[in-house]
């Protein structure tokens, strides 16, 4: 007799589209809320993280990763807090490479940088092709400043060994008034001399000191205007399925990616949601709409619950974020870190 086909059951393929007929294909998963580094913009100096019990283990966070992956999500990047400070987390790296078999297109991750001269082999053994790193300045002083804990050295070589190792990399740039407004510049002829993108970030009010985010947003604007000063900016075609819009650089061959959340917000077209290290979905970064995932993981080994949760939270995905509102003072701003959530 013939054994029959395992026909996965409809519900299982079909893919994550919200009530306003966007499609989901890209997931963001914080791995842990802790950090080596304490950004200003980000955490407090003295941070209360979570306890271990709460977070997903490493074999949850690769079972709901294959979860998505049925459902058509395409692209993951893990982030933090730091992803690569979780304990052990290459087990996950090794776990999630064999889903380049089941659709996945592209596993990435957004890192300071701190473990990369550790990691950046290993990562690029697990089909990691790009990661993105987070430097603000190029100043070692600004950098202490900025990050509290951070050493620039550190980052700097943990870039030389992505590069080595055979990753792209693309800089990550939170503009900040009176802080690193005199580099952009500079680090976008630094990063472009040897073959990194530069994109630059609005800081968003978020996180326990949401008020320094506020006073020190920056329209990009400033940004344009400062790189026009030497180079020629010219709109570019590229789209990356992020929430950049990208400028070619004629004098040095590079790219220019402005990530503006609040000066002119990219909702629409928003394909993404966030899973945090405990297992929450949030679909979107500045609302507080949640679901628990954690629970329908941990209620049964077959990954139907999961399922009907990922339903229910694409229903309720919100149309956009009220950054706008939430700086204007007229709502309380997201308590959430972006270390929570993933950034
Ligand atoms: N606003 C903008 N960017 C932020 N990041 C962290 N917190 C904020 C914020 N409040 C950035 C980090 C990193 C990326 C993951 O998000 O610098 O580049
Ligand atoms: Fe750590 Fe990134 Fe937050 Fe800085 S912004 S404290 S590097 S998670």
């Amino acid at each position: 007799m013939e054994t029959p086909l395992a026909v996965a059951p409809a519900s299982l393929s079909r893919p994550l589209v919200d009530s306003y007929a966007r499609r989901v294909d890209y997931i963001r998963i914080s791995v842990t809320d802790r950090c080596d580094f304490r950004c200003v913009y980000c955490m407090s100096e003295n941070m209360n993280f979570l306890p271990k019990q709460d977070l997903l283990t490493l074999e949850e966070l690769e079972r709901l990763s294959a979860a998505f992956v049925v459902r058509g999500v395409r692209k993951i990047r893990l982030t933090g807090g730091e992803p690569l400070v979780r304990r052990n987390v290459m087990q996950l790296f090794h776990g999630l490479s064999r889903l380049f078999d089941k659709g996945l297109e592209e596993l990435t991750l957004t890192t300071n940088g701190s473990q990369l001269v550790r990691y950046a082999a290993e990562l690029a053994a697990c089909g990691v092709r790009r990661v993105n790193v987070s430097l603000d300045t190029l100043k070692p002083e600004k950098f202490r400043a900025i990050t509290r804990w951070g050493d620039l050295g550190q980052v700097l070589a943990g870039i030389d060994a992505a590069q080595q190792a055979g990753l792209k990399v693309k800089i990550n740039c939170v503009a900040l008034k009176g802080e690193n407004e005199d580099e952009f510049l500079p680090l976008v002829e630094w990063a472009h001399g040897r073959g990194a993108d530069v994109s630059f970030i609005e800081a968003m009010p978020l996180g326990e000191d949401a008020v320094h985010n506020i006073e020190s947003f920056l329209p990009l604007d400033a940004v344009t205007a400062a790189l026009s000063q030497r180079l020629t900016l010219t709109p570019s075609t590229h789209v990356s399925g992020g929430p950049a819009r990208y400028f070619d650089v004629a004098e040095t061959g590079g790219r220019v990616g402005l990530i503006t959340p609040l000066s002119q917000h990219f909702c629409d077209s928003c394909n993404r949601v966030r899973v945090t290290c405990t297992g929450t979905l949030y679909t979107c970064l500045g609302q507080e709409d949640k679901t628990d995932l954690r629970a329908p993981l941990r209620a049964a080994r077959d990954d139907e619950a999961l399922h009907a949760a990922l339903d229910d939270a694409m229903r309720r995905k919100p149309r956009g974020h009220d950054f706008v509102a939430q700086w204007a003072g007229a709502l309380a701003p997201a308590k959430r870190p972006m270390s929570m959530t993933g950034g």
